[in-house]
């Protein structure tokens, strides 16, 4: 029996002795698919009830086989993030649909603390015993390995599930482990990602080494002469800074590296300055470049969502997020389009969702480097950036609202990752770092920005109350006709989001008569996984509009915008009196509701403000709405043959707010010829966008998954 157990190693190559059988039904047996957990779930669903110990013991003794198994890795060095490494198997006898390649990093982890598996039933040749997969993998800094583990559908533990309620692979029977290989040392920092800082006449870069050592930016106005230099403030943390698990555990805590923060000063405005971050010694970046912020210019540019994510090329403990590299294949787009002009990227919450698992903000950060060493990437904190059992300020009501949706992170690795304006901080009442980065405030041409933290104390008597009051009070109109405010959950929606009741009506006692009282503009909310965007609220009352010359009430706007990426969808709220049929009327302040993924767009003028929703399925705009510095909302198709956006407008102001064709539009239209021109083709539009409305509307009912937990 001991014989059988004892597994001699050599380097790339095992020799097992297995203590299972080699399973060569398992092809007939149920039907799954090659992708990771998904395919899982369906053999789970079908499998039968897992064998009685002894019924293993008897099988382990008479089907226990021995097998040569191969594997390779090429190249054994990597030159940088996102590069793939193939690896090749061969000599598995009796290869299941269920074998899997285990990513490990380090490679000393154990076997169930692996960073991401993939199934070997994705290279077509996989029954033949043999096979390959290229795999892009982002930096560690730490070696890598791979190991083969044989795993069926007999074996799969219902109680040992990934986040997605899908099984773990099994790890009882390793085939084969992999040679070491690592990413080359000096080849300079990653994870690039830009900030404003307080002053206008900055720009803060920030980026990540696998050592302490010092590091600089160089910036210049050309690429060819990078004459300025600063040197990177340096920090980390460490795993007893983790406040729960998973993030303080072997399974989700790697070493995070060293942050290195610096700061491009003395800019000139509007300019574009080219920069690179290193040093001599252990190497520098690509060169980056970006325009500067311009206080003397009116125009701004904002690309703003919320709940992300990442995408991973493996499947691993928790959801990852595919849709998050559309958002930035289109925001990427966009930003190439403005040329010379600034812009910003606003990701309100629920930001890279690692939840402790610490190689997911290493994906984050590798994710949106082409965005973020652009243009500045600014955030506000989330749910999943936050919460544990244990923070600080956790009011009797607020029980059930925060949980342990960080992951133990407990805010440690958002606070030091990110820094924006402002100083607002507070104290974990651990070891860790206080947690930073909750409000603050900048202006960008004709806007004022207000960041603020929904997660953190927000009620009168807290700091963060009087910071807002104090901000939104003090905002200069004639330099920023428009006031925008964003924060992670939402003060509206109209889904079916019950457990944040007690905060939202919260919010609505004490923050909204704040915005409402200062003309807030715009509040742009996350948290709920859908675009949703409202008339000009206050207490859930639509304001006047202001038509046909007559006086209007400029309340906020407010529109949700947690559609970037994650794709647990909460379902919208059902009748009151059939609360089991998916039915889920729209209310007649929400002026729209999609279901696409994507992001929004905001374009200010002095005069005017349009934010558009930019659908990632088509790279089109789907809603629309503008605003002007009056506080009078405007909302209507451009013309220009996007009809999507309209759809929403014409149909849901019969509550009182006429429809788009009545607006006054007197500050553009010079003629009355166009006014009759223009309510012809709104008619013939309004006609076809309401059987398009029916459509959308229809998709958008779908009931699907519930907000995580
Ligand atoms: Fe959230």
């Amino acid at each position: 029996m001991s014989t059988l157990l004892v597994v001699f190693v050599v380097r790339q190559t095992r020799r097992v002795q297995d203590r299972h059988q080699p399973l060569t039904d398992i092809s007939k047996a149920v039907e799954v698919h090659p992708s990771p957990i998904s395919g899982v779930s369906t053999a789970h669903e079908k499998m039968s009830v897992p064998p009685a110990p002894i019924l293993f013991l008897l099988s382990t003794l008479l089907f226990a086989y021995t097998q040569q198994v191969s594997v390779s890795v090429s190249p054994t060095v990597l030159a940088k993030s996102c590069d793939s490494v193939v690896v090749q198997w061969s000599g598995i006898e009796s290869p299941s649909r269920l074998d899997w390649l285990g990513i490990y990093s380090p490679p000393t982890s154990s076997y169930d603390n692996f960073i991401g598996y993939v199934f070997l039933s994705s290279s077509p040749t996989w029954q033949s015993g043999a096979g390959n997969i290229s795999i892009p993998l982002v930096n560690l800094r730490s070696n890598y390995s791979f190991r083969i583990f044989h795993w069926t559908e007999s074996e799969i533990n219902p109680k040992r599930q990934d986040h997605d309620h899908n099984p773990l692979p099994g790890t009882a029977h390793l085939l084969a482990t992999s040679e070491e290989f690592r990413f080359e040392m000096g080849h300079g920092p990653e994870q690039i990602h830009l900030a404003y800082t307080d002053r206008d006449d900055e720009m803060r870069v920030m980026f990540l080494t696998e050592d302490g050592g010092e590091r600089r930016v160089k910036y210049g106005e050309r690429e060819d002469d990078l004459g300025d230099a600063a040197v990177a403030r340096v920090s980390r943390y460490e795993r007893e800074d983790m406040c729960d698990s998973p993030a303080n555990e072997s399974v989700g805590w790697r070493d995070p590296g060293f942050i290195h923060d610096g700061i491009m000063k003395n800019l000139r405005k509007g300019v574009r300055y080219y920069y690179q971050v290193g040093s001599d010694s252990r190497g520098w970046s690509t060169i980056h470049s970006f325009v500067s912020r311009n206080s003397d210019s009116d125009e701004t540019t904002a690309f703003l969502f919320g709940d992300m994510g990442t995408a991973t090329p493996y499947s691993t403990f928790l959801r990852t997020q595919d849709e998050s590299t559309a958002t930035m294949k289109w925001i990427l787009r966009d930003i190439e389009a403005l040329g010379d002009k600034p812009a910003f990227v606003s990701h309100i919450g629920d930001i890279s969702y690692a939840r402790g698992y610490a190689w997911l903000w290493d994906h984050f950060f590798n994710q949106i480097e082409p965005v973020a060493a652009k243009v500045p990437y600014h955030v506000c904190i989330g749910n999943h950036e936050y919460d544990w059992p244990q923070q600080p300020w956790r009011p009797d009501w607020s029980m059930p609202i925060y949980g342990k949706d960080g992951g133990g992170e407990c805010g440690v690795p958002y606070s030091l990752k990110f820094n924006m304006p402002g100083n607002s901080s507070e104290p974990t009442g651990t070891r860790a770092p206080a947690t930073r980065n909750l409000y603050y405030s900048f202006d960008m041409g004709s806007v004022h920005f207000l960041y603020i933290s929904t997660e953190t104390n927000f009620l009168p008597g807290g700091k963060q109350y009087e910071f807002i009051k104090q901000d939104l009070e003090s905002v200069d109109r004639k330099k920023t006709p428009f006031v925008v405010v964003q924060g992670h959950r939402p003060m509206y929606t109209t889904s079916n989001e019950y457990r944040d009741t007690p905060l939202r009506e919260r919010m609505l006692e004490h923050l909204e008569p704040l915005f409402v009282k200062n003309n807030v503009t715009l509040a742009f909310w996350g948290h709920v996984h859908r675009y949703e965007r409202f008339c000009p609220l206050n207490n859930y009352t639509c304001g006047r509009p202001g038509m046909n010359g007559d006086d209007w009430e400029a309340f906020p706007v407010h529109v949700v915008i947690g559609m970037a990426g994650q794709d647990w969808q909460p379902i919208w709220e059902p009748r009151e009196d059939h609360p089991k049929d998916p039915i889920f009327p729209q209310p007649k302040r929400s002026m729209y509701r999609g279901g696409e993924f994507g992001y929004t767009r905001l374009v200010a003028t002095r005069e005017k403000l349009r934010l558009s929703y930019v659908g990632n399925h088509d790279g089109k705009e789907h809603d629309m709405v503008e605003i002007l510095a009056s506080g009078q909302v405007l909302s209507a198709s451009n013309g220009g043959g996007v009809f999507d956006k309209a759809i929403g407008n014409s149909e849901a102001r019969s509550d009182g707010l006429e429809s788009n064709n009545k607006y006054t539009f007197s500050w553009f239209v010079k003629a009355a010829s166009v006014l009759v021109l223009g309510a012809f083709i709104g008619y013939v539009l309004g006609f076809i966008s309401h059987a398009r409305k029916e459509n959308v509307s229809k998709n958008s009912w779908t009931p699907v998954k519930s907000e995580e937990t």
